[in-house]
């Protein structure tokens, strides 16, 4: 483990909560005439949680929670959410003044090593990335087994885990001693993956990365440019994505980061913990849904409604419709994100001079909706996704790369959370489930089948 490497992970230690701090309270559990003490478990902001690890052992129970909306599956440092304030805060720190004031490369080092950098440790950190944006030469061959019409987020999750096939040591068991090396590299070349992905999906030769530029210009340079002319790089728009990753960049126990934890746990490497954590992402109810935000635009905008009959479509359980973009497990009030998300997209279109009919449209939804009260009784808001979709439009960015750009943003908070399953002494993650299937059934022999 290198010094710097070992003072981050010094600097973590003070984050973790000792147990004399988190057992203070018990909770009681009346079961079959028993009570029993289970401990209570307070965070550092004051949420609460009944430990229910020794339950089976004591009562025979376990818990059931389907899609897991009560449970919390680890203890994490990372990201804090109060979704009934709708704050949210990497290591601590408002996503409003990162969003503001930081840029992705520093919030990612700010996520996987908990603290913000010196100017030293950040010019480091990018140097770094920049060592590492090659792909292995022979992965490029890989590109071409790929039909042109493939999504960019199945060669995404593939390519990232073939990568392993070319750095053998992220096999070895040593995971601290080179931690840190996949960490820059798998940030540094998943725009390299993502940039080819979208180049073999439109027959156009792939861009190699330029040394002098920096993380987010240099994606957009090997999306855009073609080898006798480079792409200009207008500041709003590079502003523009940079701040897309940065707000993608961690979001606590969702599907993907949990996904990822969970391969983690078995002590897979970061590679193929990270490929899983892109399939999970995928999903139209996950990231998938920024694609889905702009397919639904664009249905409503074909078909000359003004949002009022999708949004009726939408309250009706029957129609197979929902409002893409709003809703939040967690939050139940405004998506802090989607508030700055709303913001920069009307700076970005004005500055760009870009006018989409689908702003409109996703403006008149928003208001709409949140005057129905079906949407706020369930207390439905608009999520990251529903104006990301119209900023990347805007950008240039092809609609099935959304998701895509999504998973580069939230690769290092993947990352972070894969590195506090290894440095803390986890069990593999196995839940377990209460079986409805048929009860002991002796095996028919074919003849005698009805
Ligand atoms: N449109 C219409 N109705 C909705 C929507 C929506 N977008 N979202 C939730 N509801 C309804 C549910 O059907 C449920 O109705 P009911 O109480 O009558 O049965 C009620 O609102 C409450 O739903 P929740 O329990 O809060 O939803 P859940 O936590 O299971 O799902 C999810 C959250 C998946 C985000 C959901 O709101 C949804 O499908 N939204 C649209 C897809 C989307 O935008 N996903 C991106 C989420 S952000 C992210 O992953 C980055």
């Amino acid at each position: 483990m290198d010094d710097q490497l070992a003072s981050s992970l010094g600097s973590l230690k003070c984050y973790w909560l000792e147990p004399a701090d988190i057992m203070s309270k018990t909770a009681e559990l009346k079961l079959e005439g028993k009570t029993y003490q289970l401990p209570v478990i307070e965070g550092s902001e004051k949420e609460q949680g009944i430990d229910i690890s020794s339950l089976r052992s004591q009562t025979g129970h376990i818990t059931i929670d389907d899609g897991y909306g009560n449970t919390g599956s680890c203890r994490s440092a990372i990201t804090f959410i109060d979704g009934e304030k709708g704050i949210l805060r990497y290591r601590g720190i408002p996503i409003e003044e990162l969003a503001d004031k930081s840029s992705f490369v520093e919030v990612a080092y700010l996520l996987i090593w908990g603290k913000l950098p010196t100017s030293e440790e950040l010019r480091k950190f990018s140097e770094l990335f920049t060592e590492n944006e090659l792909l292995h030469e022979s992965m490029k061959h890989h590109f071409e087994g790929f039909p042109a019409s493939a999504h960019p987020m199945a060669i995404l999750s593939s390519m990232i885990n073939a990568t392993s096939c070319f750095y053998p040591e992220l096999l070895s068991s040593d995971v601290k001693g080179h931690f840190k090396l996949d960490a820059v590299r798998l940030i540094s070349q998943v725009r390299t993956i993502a940039a080819f992905a979208h180049r073999k999906s439109r027959g156009l030769p792939i861009i190699y990365p330029k040394p002098e530029y920096k993380y987010t210009a240099n994606f957009l340079h090997m999306l855009f440019s073609v080898p006798y002319r480079d792409y200009e790089l207008k500041p709003e728009v590079v502003r523009a994505l940079d701040l897309i990753f940065l707000l993608h960049a961690d979001h606590e126990q969702n599907c993907s980061t949990s996904t990822v934890r969970m391969v983690a746990s078995s002590k897979a490497n970061l590679f193929a913990s990270a490929a899983a954590g892109v399939c999970a992402l995928w999903g139209p109810l996950h990231g998938g849904a920024n694609q889905a935000v702009l397919e639904m635009l664009d249905e409503i905008h074909q078909s000359g409604d003004d949002g009022s009959k999708f949004i009726n479509a939408a309250k009706d359980k029957n129609s197979g419709k929902k409002l893409m973009g709003f809703g939040h497990r967690v939050y139940k009030n405004h998506d802090p994100r989607a508030k700055i998300i709303k913001k920069a997209c009307d700076e970005v279109l004005e500055k760009l001079q870009v006018d989409d009919p689908l702003l409109s449209i996703a403006k008149k939804l928003e208001e709409a909706a949140l005057k129905e009260s079906y949407f706020v009784e369930r207390k439905l808001y608009p999520n990251v996704d529903f104006y990301s979709g119209i900023i990347m439009r805007a950008l240039g960015i092809p609609v099935e790369m959304f998701t895509v750009i999504f998973a580069i943003g939230r690769m290092p908070g993947w990352i972070a959370n894969y590195k506090e399953v290894m440095e803390e002494p986890t069990r593999i993650y196995r839940p377990r489930q209460i079986y409805t299937g048929p009860t002991l059934n002796p095996y028919i022999p074919i003849k005698n089948r009805l």
